[in-house]
């Protein structure tokens, strides 16, 4: 049972309600040139590092002839991929040794997993369970536009209790959190040095701006919310930190200030008071022939 990316680096909501919005069916045609797949074909994909499995779940609406395999090592995103992400086989697993045999896939894909494992690995495995001519896909988070609205700007006490958290945070080199991390360049470069062939590279911009009114009332509280929950889900990851002066009493006190601020953003959203506050997310996809 391995839960620790769940519990100490991004929880369950922060990734699944995040990852909805950018696999939202709105963005299907951001995203459908730079995949390039048959969807009329019955394709055999595996998803690499799916976390709580809402890319699985955009997959199997979007190539509904496929058979959708994703694979992650946290056990608490498996279980709740089980229960919300019906139609694709979820399992527990390591994608630096993948159980499954040579050639097993027409495609294999992985969204903000690649900066995580070691390329030699990560690349070999999905190589070696590709059948040749088979298409490997990776996604990769580049830098995008953030804008908050003021309301949602932390106060003195909150900005207090995340210095005092970051003194003591070593989380991310524990855990190889982006340690192999590469450039725009790079990525690409590696992906040819570990054998694929005919390797492109391009990019989807997905725009959250709930103000603007393409998007229905339900997706803007959707987006509202995400920000939310990936906030509280922050503040609950901090009971892991070694600091014995962080109590539960200042983790309430701070969950009690974050749903403060998004109810006030949500308040204002349902009074049509627009603050145009938007979140651009840039996503790499580069692809590569096995
Ligand atoms: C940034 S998260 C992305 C999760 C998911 N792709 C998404 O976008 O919501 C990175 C994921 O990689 C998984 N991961 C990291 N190393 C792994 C490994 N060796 N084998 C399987 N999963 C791994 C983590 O458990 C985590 O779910």
């Amino acid at each position: 049972m391995n839960v620790i990316w769940s519990s100490r680096v991004q929880g369950v909501r922060t990734l699944y309600l995040s990852r909805r919005l950018r696999f939202h069916d709105l963005f299907r045609q951001r995203y459908a040139p730079l995949f390039a797949l048959d969807g009329d074909k019955p394709l055999k994909i595996l998803e690499v590092g799916c976390g709580p499995g809402a890319l699985a779940g955009a997959l199997r609406r979007w190539y509904p002839r496929a058979e959708i395999t994703a694979l992650d090592r946290d056990s608490a995103f498996i279980r709740f991929a089980r229960e919300h992400e019906p139609g694709v086989r979820f399992l527990e697993g390591d994608a630096a040794a993948l159980p499954f045999a040579d050639g097993a896939f027409d495609v294999t894909i992985s969204n903000t997993v690649s900066e995580h494992i070691e390329p030699g690995a990560f690349f070999g495995e999905q190589r070696r369970v590709l059948r040749p001519g088979g298409v490997c896909l990776v996604l990769s988070s580049r830098r995008g536009i953030a804008v908050q609205a003021a309301c949602l700007t932390p106060g003195e006490e909150e900005k207090r209790f995340w210095d005092k958290a970051a003194q003591s945070d070593d989380t991310f080199e524990k855990y190889a959190v982006g340690r192999y991390h590469m450039s725009e360049a790079e990525l690409p470069a590696a992906m040819e040095r570990y054998g694929f062939a005919d390797v492109r590279t391009g990019y989807a911009a997905i725009g959250l701006t709930p103000d603007d009114p393409a998007f229905p009332p339900a997706l803007a509280r959707e987006m509202i919310d995400a920000e939310r929950y990936g906030e509280l889900d922050a503040i609950a990851s901090t009971a892991w930190l070694e600091r014995g002066d962080i109590t539960d009493r200042d983790r309430q006190r701070m969950e009690a200030l974050a749903n403060a601020r998004y109810d006030a953003r949500l308040g204002q959203y349902d009074r049509g008071e627009k603050q145009w506050d938007t979140q651009v997310s840039v996503i790499m996809v580069v692809r590569g022939t096995a």
